[in-house]
């Protein structure tokens, strides 16, 4: 079986349910349930005997540590992490609690595991390390694309707190040659996402008849991937990349911020218009520019050229089908999505959208 940490939250769950389904194999799936998890994500396995959740703290060693010693793990996949760009710059401890001390927590009690397994079985085990783009910092218009080498500079405290994660992990493969791999992915999108992140955020208010808050002049780029994409690349690496490595994933579909919230608004005129709700127009009209985000990057893009050279990994959805199908789901799960939009939830939308002055400048 494998252990995987995070696996309620949204990658985590996606990564879960598409595990069990082309796998097959057994998960012991721990995670802390903050308000970024939800079990509901995890629903269609609840009568499944290769699902068992197990609610804890990755800061935990000692939970962390018997339950390695009693479920025996081949491998560990590490989603668990706060994710939040704008939640690290009004709160960054539990950033670093989390993605810092949880992630060496997590090595610690993972190494003691892993040295005390019989042979065969410490050369085959494995500790893939999920992280992000985002510890490269920010790309001018003209420069290329992150590649494995290019140096650290995170620019927000998720940011940091992923890039020292990241070089935690890295020591310990070089200090102990514990068997690491870490994964750096671009932005994903789909299924289970949170609606505090832009495309579930802009999906959910458009329909809720709210101002769809783009930050700054919305000209900022990001390289999106559809989070079933990002699953497969984790399960090839997890498979057959070389202990120690990094692979960097990612769509090769860099697209601004602004042009993503077009395409979102004219997919919802399209599927679900306003005139068959009693209304009228485009969501465009609900367009918003608000304040900008403190420190915000300017261009993130991946070349993921590596992992499909070694591992024969490449996207198989497109932009234009993916994003469809997102929004398509985001219109059958109004359950789910009315489910997440709890008292937390709200609370943070107030918190981060009143000082961006809501009523700004429409287009
Ligand atoms: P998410 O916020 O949706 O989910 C995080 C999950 O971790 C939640 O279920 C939460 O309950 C759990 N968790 C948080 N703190 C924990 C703790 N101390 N102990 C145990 N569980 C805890 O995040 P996501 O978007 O699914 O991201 C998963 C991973 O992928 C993260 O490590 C993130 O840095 C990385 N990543 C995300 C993206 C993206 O676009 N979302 C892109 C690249 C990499
Ligand atoms: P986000 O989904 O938070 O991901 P990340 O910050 O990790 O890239 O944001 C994606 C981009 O969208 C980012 O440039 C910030 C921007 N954004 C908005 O313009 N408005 C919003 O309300 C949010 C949440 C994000």
């Amino acid at each position: 079986m494998i252990f995987v940490t995070g696996g309620a939250g949204f990658i985590g769950s996606n990564f879960v349910l598409d595990w069990i389904e082309t796998v097959g194999e057994a998960v012991v799936n721990f995670d802390k349930l903050t308000y970024a998890g939800n079990l509901n994500n995890l629903a269609g396995l609840k009568q499944d005997a290769r699902h068992r959740f197990v609610q804890g703290d990755i800061c935990d060693t000692a939970q962390v540590a018997q339950l390695l010693a009693d479920h025996k793990p081949r491998a560990i996949v590490h989603f668990a992490a706060e994710s939040h760009v704008d939640r690290s710059i009004s709160g960054p401890g539990a950033f670093v609690t989390t993605n810092v001390n949880g992630t060496f927590s997590l090595l610690e009690a993972a190494r003691a595991y892993w040295s005390g397994l019989p042979e065969a079985e410490r050369a085959e085990f494995r500790f893939l390390h999920v992280s992000t783009d985002e510890v490269y910092g920010t790309l001018g218009p003209d420069d290329a694309p992150f590649t494995e080498t290019t140096a650290y500079a995170p620019n927000s405290p998720y940011s940091a707190s992923k890039a020292a994660s990241d070089h935690l992990v890295r020591a310990y493969h070089h200090t102990y040659g514990f068997p690491t791999l870490t994964t750096n992915c671009s932005n994903n999108y789909g299924p289970f996402h949170f609606p505090e992140k832009l495309i579930p955020l802009i999906i959910t208010n458009a329909r809720a008849g709210k101002p769809l808050p783009v930050y700054g002049d919305g000209q900022q780029i990001r390289d999106w991937l559809y989070v079933g994409d990002h699953c497969a690349a984790i399960r090839r690496v997890l498979a057959d990349g070389k202990p120690g490595e990094t692979y960097n994933i990612g769509g090769w579909n860099e697209m601004a911020n602004l042009d993503v919230v077009h395409i979102l608004c004219d997919i919802l005129d399209d599927l679900d218009p306003k005139s068959a709700n009693g209304g009228s127009g485009s969501y465009r009209e609900q367009i918003t520019f608000v304040k900008d985000r403190p420190g915000h990057d300017r261009r993130y893009a991946i070349d993921a050229r590596k992992v499909q050279r070694e591992l024969g990994w490449k996207p198989a959805e497109t932009f234009e089908s993916g994003i469809r199908k997102t929004v398509q789901w985001y219109l059958d799960h109004q359950e789910w999505v009315a489910n997440v939009q709890s008292g937390d939830y709200l609370k943070w939308v107030e918190q981060n959208y009143d000082q961006r002055d809501m009523a700004g400048e429409t287009t």
